[in-house]
């Protein structure tokens, strides 16, 4: 019975590290450089900083913030810009945490 209950949970375990593993998490560092060189550290935010992924990509997909975003506001859908804005200032803002003024604080030439 002992055994079984071991087999049990290292099967558990194996099946927990397979979801783990399976999921992509994306570059650990992204350099965004539309205007100027954002440089989005992808992994401190996910990790360290402990942010759920849907607070960022809303979506299950994790597809290109700008495939749905795009230039000009469509519908309830946020333009490009405002849509990063929002996102990343916003946040910033309301935490008291991370770059919120200066656009050299993300934006660097
Ligand atoms: C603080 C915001 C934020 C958080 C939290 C976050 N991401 Fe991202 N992620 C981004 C941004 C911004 C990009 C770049 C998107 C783009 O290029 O338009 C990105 C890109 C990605 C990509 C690559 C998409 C592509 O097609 O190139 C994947 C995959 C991804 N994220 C998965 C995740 C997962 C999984 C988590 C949670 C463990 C997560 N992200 C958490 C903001 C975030
Ligand atoms: C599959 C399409 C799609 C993708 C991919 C997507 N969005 Fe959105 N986003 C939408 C739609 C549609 C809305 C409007 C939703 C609503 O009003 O309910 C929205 C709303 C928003 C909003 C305003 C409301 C809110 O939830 O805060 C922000 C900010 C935002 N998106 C940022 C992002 C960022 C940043 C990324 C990439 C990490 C991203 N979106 C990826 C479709 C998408
Ligand atoms: C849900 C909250 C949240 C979102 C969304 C978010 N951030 Fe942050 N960010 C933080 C916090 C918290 C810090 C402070 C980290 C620290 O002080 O150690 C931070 C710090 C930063 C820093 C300072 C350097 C560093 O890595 O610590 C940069 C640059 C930054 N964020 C860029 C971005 C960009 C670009 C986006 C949008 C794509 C974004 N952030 C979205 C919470 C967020
Ligand atoms: C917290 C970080 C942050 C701050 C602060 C910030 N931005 Fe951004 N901004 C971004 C990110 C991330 C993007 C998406 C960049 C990309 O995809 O290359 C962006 C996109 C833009 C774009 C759109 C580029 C395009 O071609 O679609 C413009 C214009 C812009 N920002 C101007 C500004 C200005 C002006 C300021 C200061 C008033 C500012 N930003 C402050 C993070 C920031």
């Amino acid at each position: 019975m002992k055994k079984l209950m071991v087999l049990l949970m290292v099967a558990a375990f194996v099946a927990t590290a397979f979801v783990a593993m399976a999921q992509d998490n994306g570059p650990a560092v992204i350099k965004m450089t539309k205007k100027g060189t954002v440089t989005f550290d992808h992994a401190k935010h996910q990790g360290e900083l402990k942010i759920a992924c849907a607070d960022c990509h809303h979506t299950d997909g994790y597809a290109k913030c700008s495939s749905c975003h795009v230039k000009k506001a469509d519908g309830k859908k946020l333009g490009y810009k405002k849509a990063m804005h929002n996102n990343c200032i916003g946040c910033h803002k309301e935490m008291k945490k991370g770059p919120v003024k200066g656009c050299k604080s993300c934006h660097v030439k």
